[in-house]
């Protein structure tokens, strides 16, 4: 515990001396959440980034969302603490699948979940989060949408854009679709009285019986709001502790044991020290990919 004191105020100190701010998400291991400056769910996140006055930026989280970073504010010097936090589903669709779905329902927009690598991106029309991924495919120009990677996320838009064709690719998130109608059940008739919020990264069948389904932060604005005192909470572990953290007169259930996201929980406080002191992990991106995924990054920001 003192070593964790004593890195915290490395870092702060660090971070004074190389104008650096800290962003992380809200699955980052608590140690790491409690020397951010700001933590967020991927919109926010991407909209802090595109707006700092800092010269670096210390990016606690996932590959995809450094590189986000990296390509709305290209200026900056982006660290990455761990090259080896990835996000699979970001992994599983490849550019030339992405071409396929493309030429076969040609008069589509290609509506890109940022959990996704940047050359998907580059071949997107506009990106969106978990946030405002409805509203995005709801004022999207197009009648059809080819949206990618996320499966489940998918299939949530679709049925509240009922108006508009979806083409799906089978990509998921390993957290979340390991999630299970059981565990929910389980939950409830322990917890009978708590609502359940869930992320839209689940399986249908859960999204579709869940009292809510929201991104990270929103559910933090929705257990700040609501008047239970008790949730089940169906996310990954980390934003457990920070409603727990941030809300200590109520009680968060998660939906049968934790889930864990090895990759956000990489990170630690040692390595966001390591980062800042010696300049790792450079976030790169080629400029020419960098310029198509960012316009459809910043499309995105229009929309949602
Ligand atoms: P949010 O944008 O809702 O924070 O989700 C990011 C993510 O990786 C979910 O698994
Ligand atoms: Fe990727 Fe799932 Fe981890 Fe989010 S929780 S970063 S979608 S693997």
């Amino acid at each position: 515990m003192k070593e964790t004191g004593e890195l915290a105020l490395k870092i702060s100190e660090l971070k004074i001396k190389r104008n650096a701010i800290i962003l992380a998400h809200n699955y980052q291991a608590e140690e790491v959440q409690l020397a951010a400056d700001f933590l967020g769910d991927s919109l926010e996140l991407s909209r802090k980034a595109a707006g700092l006055d800092q010269d670096i930026i210390v990016f606690a989280g996932v590959k995809f969302m450094a590189e986000t970073a990296k390509i709305l504010s290209p200026a900056k010097k982006v660290l990455l603490p761990r090259l080896d936090a990835g996000c699979p589903m970001a992994d599983m669709i490849t550019v030339d699948e992405l071409r396929e779905m493309k030429t076969r329902h040609p008069r589509a927009m290609v509506v890109t979940y940022v959990n996704s690598s940047v050359e998907i991106k580059a071949e997107s029309d506009v990106c969106c989060t978990s946030a405002n991924a409805v509203q995005v495919v709801k004022n999207v120009p197009a009648a059809e949408i080819i949206f990618v990677p996320d499966e489940n996320l998918g299939s949530y838009v679709q049925k509240r854009v009922p108006e508009k064709k979806l083409h799906l690719f089978e990509g998921f998130c390993y957290v979340h679709h390991r999630i299970r109608a059981e565990e929910i059940a389980a939950a409830r008739a322990l917890f009978p009285g708590a609502p359940v919020i869930v992320h839209p990264e689940v399986r249908p069948e859960i999204a579709d019986n869940a009292d809510e389904v929201l991104s990270t932060s929103g559910m933090l604005l929705y257990v700040r709001s609501a008047p239970a005192l008790e949730f089940i909470v169906a996310t990954e572990q980390g934003l457990l502790q920070r409603m727990k953290r941030e809300n200590p007169g109520k009680e968060f259930i998660p939906a049968g044991r934790e889930k864990i996201c090895s990759n956000m929980k990489r990170t630690t406080l040692l390595d966001v020290f390591a980062a800042l002191d010696e300049d790792k992990y450079m976030i790169e991106v080629e400029p020419r990919t960098a310029g198509r995924a960012g316009r459809a990054l910043r499309e995105m920001l229009k929309y949602g």
